[in-house]
Parts: C-alpha cells; sequence; structure tokens
C-alpha cells in the first residue's frame, strides 16, 4: 500500500506517518527529513538546498523528482510507502504518476489532513524530536511519557527546526497556498483524494485515517 499525505506545515503529516509506519511497516518518504540530512551530512545539496528552506520557499523540482525517484527505487519502498512531504507541486505530482507507471507502481489513497490556519502556528511553535530516532513531539499535545526521555528509544537528546520561527512559517504557509493547495483538486479529479479532519486529537486523526485504509 502506497499512500500520500497532502496538508499544510504543521497538519500533523510527520505525526501521523510515523503511526502508520509503526502500525502496517510502511515505509515514511519525508522530503523534509531527507534534505535535513542532506544538510547535517554538509553534502553538495546539503548546501545548495539550506538558504532556500531557512527563508521557507520550495526547493526546485527537479532535484525533489529526482530524490524520490532514486528512494521509491529502494528494497525498503517494495513493502509499501508514505509520501510525507511530497509531492508539493503540480509539477511534482505529474512526475510522480509518470515515475510510478513506469516503475509499475501506484498510489493507493492520497490523504488531505484538514486543518484550520490558526492552529498550525502553535503546533509548529511547540514541536520537538527526538535526536536519536527522530520521534516527533510537542510541548503540550504530544509529550513523551517520562519527560525528557525519548518513548522510543530513550535518548534525552532533542532538537527544534531550525525553519520553525514564525517568519519561516508564515513563508512556508503561503508557499502551500499557491503552490501545494492547487494539489487537492488534482487529487480529487482523479477520485483518489479523501479528507480527514486533522484538527481533532491526534489519535482521533490516526483512527480516521485506518477507517480511510480500510474503506477502499
Ligand atoms: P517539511 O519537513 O515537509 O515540513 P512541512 O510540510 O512544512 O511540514 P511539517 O513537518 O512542518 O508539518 P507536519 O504536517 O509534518 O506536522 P507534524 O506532524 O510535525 O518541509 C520543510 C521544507 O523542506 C519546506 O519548507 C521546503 O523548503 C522543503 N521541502 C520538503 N519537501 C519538498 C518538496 N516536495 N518540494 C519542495 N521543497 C520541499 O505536527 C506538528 C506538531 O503538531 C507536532 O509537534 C505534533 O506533535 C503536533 N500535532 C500533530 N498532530 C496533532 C493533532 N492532531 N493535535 C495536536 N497536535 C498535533
Amino acid at each position: 500500500m502506497n499512500l500520500i499525505l497532502l496538508g499544510p506545515p504543521g497538519a500533523g503529516k510527520g505525526t501521523q506517518a510515523q503511526e502508520l509506519e509503526r502500525c502496517h511497516g510502511l515505509v515514511q518518504l519525508s522530503t523534509g527529513d531527507m534534505l535535513r540530512a542532506a544538510i547535517s551530512s554538509g553534502s553538495d545539496l546539503g548546501q545548495e538546498v539550506k538558504s532556500i528552506m531557512d527563508s521557507g520557499a520550495l526547493v526546485p523540482d527537479e532535484i525533489m523528482i529526482r530524490m524520490i525517484s532514486e528512494r521509491t527505487d529502494q528494497l525498503d519502498c517494495t513493502n509499501g510507502f508514505i509520501l510525507d512531504g511530497f509531492p508539493r507541486t503540480t509539477a511534482q505530482a505529474e512526475a510522480l504518476d509518470d515515475m510510478l507507471d513506469e516503475k509499475g507502481m501506484k498510489i493507493d489513497h492520497v490523504i488531505e489532513m484538514s486543518v484550520d490556519a490558526q492552529v498550525l502556528t502553535k503546533r509548529i511553535a511547540g514541536r520537538f524530536s527526538c535526536a536519536g530516532c527522530g520521534a516527533g513531539y510537542h510541548d503540550e499535545f504530544q509529550k513523551p511519557a517520562k519527560d525528557g526521555v525519548c518513548d522510543h528509544c530513550g535518548n534525552t537528546e532533542f532538537t527544534r527546526r531550525s525553519d520553525d520561527n514564525a517568519e519561516t512559517v508564515r513563508k512556508r504557509l503561503d508557499a502551500y497556498e499557491a503552490q501545494t493547495a492547487p494539489l487537492l483538486p488534482y487529487y480529487r479529479g482523479k477520485d483518489s483524494l479523501r479528507t480527514v479532519d486533522a484538527l481533532a486529537e491526534i489519535a482521533e486523526v490516526t483512527a480516521e485515517i485506518e477507517t480511510v485504509l480500510g474503506g477502499a
């Protein structure tokens, strides 16, 4: 089973992708995480994309399309994957359709995570993740069971993203409205879009996604 999670920054794509990974054995393909890993490694790609990401703009389509094409060729994707943060433009969506056709793969569900703009800033401002395994948390909505200790790997180091500051978040939201929101009618036209209420609590959103997956 291959899925796309679509929604603005802070909608909960990464949070739900981690749940789906745990429950269904799917691989989370987060283009944001891949780009941040490239930046941390100091690679040429990382140096090229750092200032773009810090500004809140989108990385060029050709870089992202190549990245996903190479990643979906890896063996762990044969059991299914969750696209978290890709596609983000119409050009990426069209390239994804062609790419999957060529590889004999398909997308089974496109899930829109629908959410009010007002909650996004609060969600993003409180977000942090485990420096060891990458598990996501929130100061208010998703605390570790034991303060300062990762539930999943026991690590005690956590990180916050450099693009989670107010100005960059505003630009990321603008980029979503201008370049990614047009994908909703694109997938609705193919009759593959299902919408979940991402304003609900995390466990309720997970349950709603499970209903979508079970209902097809
Ligand atoms: P990326 O890393 O993809 O960031 P994003 O899309 O802006 O999404 P976020 O990770 O901010 O939000 P999320 O929906 O995953 O929310 P989360 O689950 O963490 O992209 C970063 C940058 O990389 C882009 O700006 C761009 O430059 C570049 N890039 C990436 N992909 C690209 C592409 N394809 N093309 C071009 N450029 C690309 O949740 C947020 C917080 O809320 C968490 O703390 C969580 O605990 C909490 N939370 C989640 N759900 C709930 C809930 N239901 N109730 C309460 N709290 C909740």
